[in-house]
């Protein structure tokens, strides 16, 4: 078994750099899927879920090759036509994406449902929706996995409209129909940058993608794609955590590779508790001197405050001068962490989507436990501002979406280590 330690306390000073973007890079590998050819994906970060993806798409017969470092080569051109293993596709939640990719490039598609992070009920209406406006049959008879074919062989483009704002269903939709006959207008579509980044990569490789980014996407199919380079952009919320972990600790970080028009919604929160966040053409530099404001904040979608900042928003708000609110109006469940964070000192009281944080801790170590990715980070950013030893258990949680994050915050002072134990 393996734990972090942090002996906290201490203020993070310097540059910390911001890897390639989870969210994206996840959905352009399985994007790859569609391309009879040799894609090169850079800036790809370094954590279990690109991982896992790697492993899927090998495991179906593409060439994956490790160039260097962050950088891959995927050949799609002989992969077969067969279902994924179940176990992998079960270890992460954008392995739904392959639903989409092998509807594209197969016409049908066998799949495990996905696993992730729990946050309550994570339906995929949507997605089915999309599949079968575009002409697929879809069977959710059984409970291990989903089928899905195109009765007429190949996907025809129409109008889809989201009955609520989801990036998954929205980035299914495109991958799915940027081989179909015809063209597919998606609308009321999330606009999230990992939306846009995989509208790029698709375009590079030749599909014709308008719109992403707003919320209406229009995609013409096109017969065939070819391979390209392309750079995943940087993690918002990787970027997001580090700034965070600098207004907690009082410290001044230089945040580079990342882009700050991404980073607005926290930008503005931050500068209204009282954080100095300086904007660079891609880099920020947050500081903090005084005390901490309280704040009240809802997460909603791009470009909205992000329900994957809200737990180490929320962990910040224990430690400001009064009562904070936070709601949660993406999902259900996203406050499991808070006993965890009150085992630190942290006086949290939960209804329903709704978050009431006294303010005022300081929080005192503990040992704790991650209890989903962005929960985990959280975790990291009270045992950074607490002066004493913290413990997390099931760091895995935070390495399924966090590149070389130890490694990371030791470079900036921070005195965290992984350690094995029986
Ligand atoms: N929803 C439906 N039906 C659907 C799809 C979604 O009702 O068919 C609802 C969900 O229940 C939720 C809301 O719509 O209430 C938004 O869900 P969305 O589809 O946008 O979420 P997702 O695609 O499953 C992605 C990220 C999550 C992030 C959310 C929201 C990936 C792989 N995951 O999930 O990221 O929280 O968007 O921004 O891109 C994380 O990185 O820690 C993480 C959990």
């Amino acid at each position: 078994m393996e734990k972090v330690i942090i002996d906290g306390g201490v203020a993070l000073e310097g540059k910390i750099t911001v890897s390639g973007m989870k969210n994206a890079a996840v959905a352009v590998l399985f994007a790859t899927l569609l391309v009879d050819d040799v894609c090169v994906i850079e800036n790809l970060p370094n954590i279990s879920d690109v991982r896992i993806s790697l492993e899927i798409l090998k495991s179906l017969g593409a060439r994956v090759e490790v160039l260097g470092e962050s950088r891959v080569s995927i050949d799609c051109t002989r992969v077969r036509n067969e279902a994924p293993p179940e176990e992998l596709a079960k270890k992460m939640r954008a392995s739904y994406y392959l639903l989409g990719a092998y509807l594209g490039r197969f016409g049908h598609a066998a799949i495990a449902y996905p696993g992730g992070c729990d946050f309550g009920v994570r339906p995929i209406d949507q997605h089915i929706k999309a599949f079968k406006i575009l002409g697929a049959t879809v069977d959710t008879s059984r409970k291990e996995r989903i089928e899905t074919h195109v009765p007429s062989g190949k996907l025809a483009g129409d109008q889809i409209f989201f009955d609520c704002i989801t990036v998954g269903g929205t980035i299914n939709a495109i991958i799915a129909a940027v081989l179909a006959q015809g063209t597919t207008v998606i609308e009321n579509a999330a606009r999230e940058p990992h939306i846009v980044d995989l509208a790029n990569f698709l375009n590079f490789c030749g599909a014709s993608i308008t719109g992403a980014g707003t919320d209406t996407v229009k995609i013409r199919g096109v017969e065939k794609l070819h391979g390209c380079t392309y750079s995943l952009v940087p993690d918002m919320i990787e970027a997001g955590t580090f700034m965070i972990a600098a207004a907690a600790t009082g410290g001044r970080l230089y945040i580079d590779n990342v882009i700050p028009e991404h980073l607005e919604a926290i930008t503005a929160k931050l500068t209204e508790m009282g954080v100095d966040v300086e904007e660079f053409d891609d880099a920020v530099l947050v500081s903090r001197k005084g005390g901490l404001k309280r704040a009240n904040i809802r997460t909603k979608p791009y470009p909205g405050f992000p329900t994957d900042m809200n737990p180490q928003m929320a962990t910040l708000m224990c430690m400001a001068d009064g009562e904070s609110r936070l709601v949660d109006t993406i999902w259900d469940n996203r406050f499991r962490y808070v006993e965890e964070l009150k085992r630190m000192g942290a006086e949290v009281t939960v209804d329903g989507n709704t978050a009431f944080i006294a303010g005022g801790t300081k929080f005192q170590p503990a040992r704790v436990r991650a209890v989903d990715l962005r929960a985990g980070a959280a975790m990291i950013i009270a045992g950074l501002a607490a002066t004493g030893r913290t413990e997390i258990d099931d760091f895995f949680y935070v390495e399924r979406g966090y590149d070389n994050v130890i490694e990371k915050l030791r470079g900036v002072g921070a005195n965290i280590r992984k350690v094995q134990y029986e």
